[in-house]
């Protein structure tokens, strides 16, 4: 199969093209960074187009070239980034996704994948929040996703586009995300507790927050991709692996490096947008349907976090 991945160079990109590449899957990215954030041998053989997704001419000759089967489409602005820099978060998100979907409609491909988020939800919904949940936003990036799902079923409806999306939880990587997540502290933590022994959390310690590690997301997106298409009841679907407090993410550090230093300091601006999200996610729809489950849980990512700072470490001589 040929893939195409946008902002496949990114945090979950660059695994999710060494991921395909070892099932034997032929990847290109396109990504406005050419060198992956998560380097690994794999992904030295994937073609690497430098460029925008919110450059339209450059979107449609790179599908009409590539002649992908499918695209997973991650290229975007994140949560922090969004607030702060609104024009070009509205023309990667909505712009980006637009050409993206108008480019695999004119070229034929048969599958789009998108990555959506619970940044989707706004505060004051039932919980926890399921696939039927209203999705009312308070931030500019949650709007631009809600308008990818929205757009991404309008193709689906207008132009039979087989598109499917996943929403996730806050993800917990080694690396925080290219493009500035507000909840970018659930992979700074782990990084900074080991590299320096300290961290200065800038959320409120009662937040609550669905996380999942960054390779159950990447199963999740091959997995969804996979999927018998008569067994999906939703396009989009959730995925998160619990929903601990910060202040218990904090203390699993603790239990690991005792020395650590944590402290909080909620960002005026960062802690809300992450207090507005919803603390728990209903992810049964995507186990029913499609076999979806975590294989992480808050103890063993936390092991595995650590595991893959050090090591990283260690090979960087850093
Ligand atoms: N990390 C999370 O916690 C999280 C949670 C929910 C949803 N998501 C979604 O998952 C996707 C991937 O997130 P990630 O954590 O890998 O973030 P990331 O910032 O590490 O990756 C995004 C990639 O998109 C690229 N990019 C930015 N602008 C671009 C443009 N105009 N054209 C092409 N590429 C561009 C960046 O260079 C980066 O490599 C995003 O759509 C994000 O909204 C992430």
């Amino acid at each position: 199969m040929k893939v195409l991945i946008t902002g496949g160079a990114g945090n979950i990109g660059s695994r999710l093209a060494a991921s395909l590449i070892r099932r034997g899957d032929k990847v290109v990215v396109l990504d406005v960074n050419s060198e992956p954030l998560y380097p690994t041998p794999e992904f030295s053989k994937a073609d690497v187009c430098a460029g925008g997704v919110d450059d339209r001419d450059l979107v449609m000759a790179t599908v009409a070239e590539t002649r992908p089967d499918s695209i997973f489409h991650l290229a975007a602005i994140l949560s922090g980034g969004a607030e702060q820099d609104p024009e070009r978060t509205w023309r990667v998100n909505l712009e980006g996704t637009r050409n993206v979907l108008e480019a695999a409609v004119a070229a034929g491909v048969n599958r789009v994948v998108f990555t959506s988020t619970i940044a989707t939800y706004g505060a004051g919904v039932p919980e926890p929040v399921n696939e039927h949940t209203p999705q009312w936003p308070s931030g500019l990036y949650g709007a631009t996703k809600v308008a990818g799902e929205r757009l991404g079923v309008y193709y689906h409806l207008r132009h039979g586009l087989d598109f499917r999306g996943v929403r996730l939880g806050a993800m917990v990587a080694p690396d925080a995300p290219v493009g500035g997540a507000a909840s970018a502290f659930v992979c700074e933590l782990y990084a900074r507790a080991v590299q320096c022994g300290a961290y200065r959390l800038d959320v409120y310690p009662t937040t609550q927050l669905p996380v999942v590690w960054v390779d159950d997301v990447v199963h999740a997106l091959v997995g969804l991709h996979d999927a018998d298409g008569s067994m999906l009841r939703h396009r989009v679907y959730n995925i998160a692996a619990g929903t601990p407090s910060v202040q218990a993410m904090a203390d699993a550090v603790v239990r690991r490096i005792p020395d650590v230093k944590i402290e909080f300091v909620p960002d005026p601006v960062r802690a809300p947008i992450v207090d507005s999200w919803p603390s728990a996610m209903d992810v049964s729809a995507s186990h029913d349907d499609w076999g979806w489950h975590p294989a992480f849980d808050l103890e063993q990512m936390t092991d595995q976090v650590l595991r893959e700072v050090r090591e990283r470490d260690a090979e960087t001589g850093r």
